[in-house]
């Protein structure tokens, strides 16, 4: 049994980021209980232990920050697009009574949903968000939360009167800025109704989840073995470091359709 034997106490002061995030098998170390523990010990991914269902920067907050400006309600439609075990489509149905699809590639995450709770309340389809089995003009509001972005296809499925929200890296150096990744989505038809800058949320967020990996690493070299550890240990590492280096950034947007 990975990790056993050691105690929540063998890390010390879980700090900040841990305590709302980190999923409860960390602090436990037993046996796998809940549907989103048995993911995370069958796609062993730092991003599943350490950001939970809610698998984004800025966590449930973030989300909350654009379901509070996505014009959902009953009637109203809302597509989450890469939306692993659809944190974001369950708690938009529960909120706002509108109804949700999550959509993801990969079956197992949606499943998993399924179980979770509100996962009665959505709809659930394995399919690519950059060819969504609908027709045009089905969703009042289009999410993609930390996945590909397909700005083509989300305006195809959307309505004239629709949403569009976003939870993304966009660049923040010479490369135009985040004034480039706005034109582009602006390009397609939608203009900006709200911006939320994480640069320095993403770097403290990310700096969390590298400390995490190190505090724990008793626990996470037992989960994924020596090489994957340092390997996940590298790409945060790299990630806080262009986030300082500013060449990109996070940030939570939404836009309206012009
Ligand atoms: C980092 S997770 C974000 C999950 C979720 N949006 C959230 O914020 O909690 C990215 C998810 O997008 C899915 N994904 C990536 N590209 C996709 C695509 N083209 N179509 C559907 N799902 C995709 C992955 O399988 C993964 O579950």
């Amino acid at each position: 049994m990975p990790g056993s034997g050691h105690k929540p106490t063998d890390f010390g002061d879980l700090g900040p980021f841990s305590l709302p995030l980190l999923l409860p098998t960390l602090c436990r170390m037993t046996t796998v209980t809940s549907p989103l523990e048995h993911l995370a010990e069958e796609y062993a991914a730092w991003w599943i232990d350490i950001l939970g269902e809610h698998n984004h920067i800025g966590g449930a907050d973030a989300t909350r920050w654009l379901l509070d400006r996505a014009k959902l309600a009953p009637g109203r439609k809302m597509v989450d697009c890469g939306a692993f075990v659809g944190a974001s489509a369950r708690l938009a149905a529960t909120v706002t009574g509108a109804n949700a699809l999550a959509c993801d590639l990969n079956t197992d995450f949606l499943a998993v949903g399924r179980q979770l709770s509100g996962g009665e309340l959505v709809h659930w389809i394995t399919a690519n968000s950059r060819r969504l089995p609908v027709r045009d003009g089905t969703f009042h509001s289009a999410w993609v939360l930390d996945s590909d972005i397909s700005l083509p296809e989300l305006t195809r499925v959307t309505t004239s009167d629709a949403t569009l929200c976003l939870c993304c890296e966009v660049p923040v150096d010479g490369r135009g800025g985040v004034e480039a990744f706005i034109d582009e989505v602006e390009y397609h038809g939608w203009k900006m109704a709200a911006h939320r800058q994480m640069s320095i949320e993403a770097t403290n967020t990310w700096r969390a989840a590298e400390a995490d990996l190190v505090r724990r690493r008793p626990y996470f070299e037992a989960r994924y073995g020596t090489r994957p550890y340092l390997a996940q240990l590298d790409m945060l590492g790299n990630l806080v470091q262009s986030y300082e280096r500013l060449e990109q950034g996070h940030g939570l947007f939404v836009f309206e359709r012009r």
